[in-house]
């Protein structure tokens, strides 16, 4: 089956958030009265913001009710927020634009497939909407990835089949959706977690895409 379109989760893919989620949910945490590491921070990546909140809790021991909940998740996304829309160009993963640039010169269809209800402004600011066709963020869908739903969202908006498409991920339980999807899938760093991938490479630098279609023959 010929690949016609390349679909891209966007955060720890495209650019690095994690480091702003991280700020975001740790201040929280301080406010509740808990400490909340880097290592613990890696458990919400490709995780809603809900499940994140959920996970944060967790850490802390402590419960509240949905209300709360509700307040908690939008203070840290009001500060979350306050990060991204200071982000720049500069903010793009290296090897990401010459890779997005081979794309469209070879005619395959691009689009974003995120968790994130933020992932319109963070194109927007570090100037990459141009290269994709079609975006799917976490306010098209309503279940969370390991579900495919997201990725097979982004194919039917293309107009391609899902067996027609590669997924690029950083997260394990984006992985398993591209998989529960039928998709190809290329990990986006290490084989600890993302072994279940078709192919996992370090990051877009030094690569081509001819490698990646090569998983389809
Ligand atoms: C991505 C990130 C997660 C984040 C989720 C929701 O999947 O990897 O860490 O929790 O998006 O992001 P949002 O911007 O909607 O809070
Ligand atoms: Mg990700």
């Amino acid at each position: 089956m010929a690949i016609k379109a390349l679909i891209f989760d966007l955060d720890g893919v495209l650019v690095d958030t994690a480091k702003y989620h991280y700020l975001a949910w740790k201040r929280l945490a301080d406010e509740l009265g808990f400490f909340f590491s880097q290592e613990d921070n890696e458990r919400l990546k490709g995780v809603s913001r809900v499940r994140s909140l959920e996970i944060l809790l967790e850490v802390g021991g402590i419960q509240f009710e949905d209300d709360v909940k509700t307040k908690l998740a939008d203070k840290k996304n009001g500060w979350y927020v306050d990060y991204i829309m200071k982000m720049t160009p500069d903010e793009i993963l290296p090897g990401v634009i010459p890779l997005l640039e081979e794309t469209r010169k070879k005619g395959l269809k691009t689009a974003i497939g995120s968790a994130s209800k933020n992932a319109k402004t963070i194109l927007e600011k570090i100037d990459i909407l141009k290269y994709f066709d079609v975006i799917i963020d976490g306010n098209k869908v309503s279940k969370a990835k390991p579900d495919p739903e997201v990725f097979l969202l982004a194919a039917s908006e293309i107009g391609v089949k899902p067996n027609e498409c590669i997924v690029f991920e950083d997260a394990e339980a984006g992985v398993d959706a591209a998989l529960n999807g039928k998709m190809l899938v290329v990990g986006i760093g290490s084989e600890k977690n993302l072994g279940h991938a078709n192919i996992v490479v370090p990051g877009f630098q030094n690569v081509s895409i001819d490698s990646f279609l090569k998983l389809a023959e």
